[in-house]
């Protein structure tokens, strides 16, 4: 899935932070990059609440074969694209196809809006392999499979698994941030997470951009930034980097390096 602010450049940084727990929850699932990279975890949470995105993956999970039925006919083309966006009437299974290829074919694979095309070889969304997102499909299908799909507001998903062997993974939209398919997020949003960590039962990591306000609002937590390369824009060098913060307790020791594992097979 290309999703913005997706953790798939992050995931060396991001892995090895994750401690022993027996429930993961990730309340921004977004495009999942920390969860598909992560060991399987005994109870695994994911939520959003874009309900397209949560759409797709709940058929994935539970109507892979006729999903796969009406994304295998669909062809690489500009006016499906733009149809896409408007045709009404539709089943969740047809929203959940139509959304998926919009996804894998708009501009950066981040927009929606737009029909990607590049006259460099191996660039445009549009040019990618129907064959390679079936796989896509049919992998996710596998590693959903035991996941619980929520979608519900951030604190709402905190509520309902916040026990002491559960651990977060809490990647809210960016503060005073572009324009992308969700809302930019508000210092207020901010400070209201730092207040709710600081009751929680569970283990938890951040990830927000660095900036000073980020920085003001997490005084006393353990801050580590770090640099990932811009996944659109990527062509202009002075908008290549992108910088992020990785936001702790200040009292969590850091577990062994973990590993980016594959999700086992079945
Ligand atoms: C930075 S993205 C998460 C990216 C994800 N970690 C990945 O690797 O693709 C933030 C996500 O939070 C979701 N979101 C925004 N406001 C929310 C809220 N109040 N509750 C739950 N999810 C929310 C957005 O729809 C978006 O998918």
């Amino acid at each position: 899935m290309s999703w913005p602010g997706g953790k798939s450049r992050l995931l060396k940084h991001i892995i090895p932070l994750i401690p022993e727990h027996q429930c993961y929850v990730e309340p921004f699932g977004g495009g999942l990059a920390v969860f598909l990279a992560k060991k399987r975890s005994p109870l695994e949470v994911i939520n959003d609440l874009n309900g397209d995105l949560v759409n797709f993956y709940r058929c994935v999970r539970f109507h892979s074969e006729t999903l796969l039925t009406e994304i295998e006919f669909v062809l690489n083309s500009r006016e499906e694209f733009y149809d896409f966006r408007t045709q009404l009437g539709l089943t969740d299974i047809q929203r959940a196809a139509r959304w998926f290829y919009r996804n894998k074919t708009c501009f950066g694979g981040c927009d929606m809006r737009s029909f990607g095309t590049s006259a460099v070889s191996g660039g445009g969304a549009a040019l990618g392999s129907r064959a390679a997102r079936m796989e896509t499909i049919r992998a996710l299908n596998v590693r959903l499979d035991r996941t619980c799909i929520e979608h519900v507001d951030w604190e709402k998903c905190v509520d309902l698994y916040d026990r002491t062997g559960t651990f977060f993974f809490f990647d809210p939209p960016y503060i005073e941030c572009c324009d992308t398919s969700y809302a930019a997020w508000k210092p207020e949003d901010v400070k209201r997470l730092k207040a709710r960590l600081a009751q929680l039962k569970g283990k938890w990591v951040v990830t927000l951009n660095d900036s000073p306000t980020v920085r003001a609002i997490f005084e006393g937590c353990d801050l580590t930034p770090v640099e990932r390369a811009k996944g659109i824009n990527n062509r202009n060098p002075k908008s290549r980097k992108y910088r992020e913060l990785i936001i702790r307790p200040k009292d969590l020791s850091v577990p062994p390096p973990g590993e980016c594992n594959p999700p086992p097979a079945f």
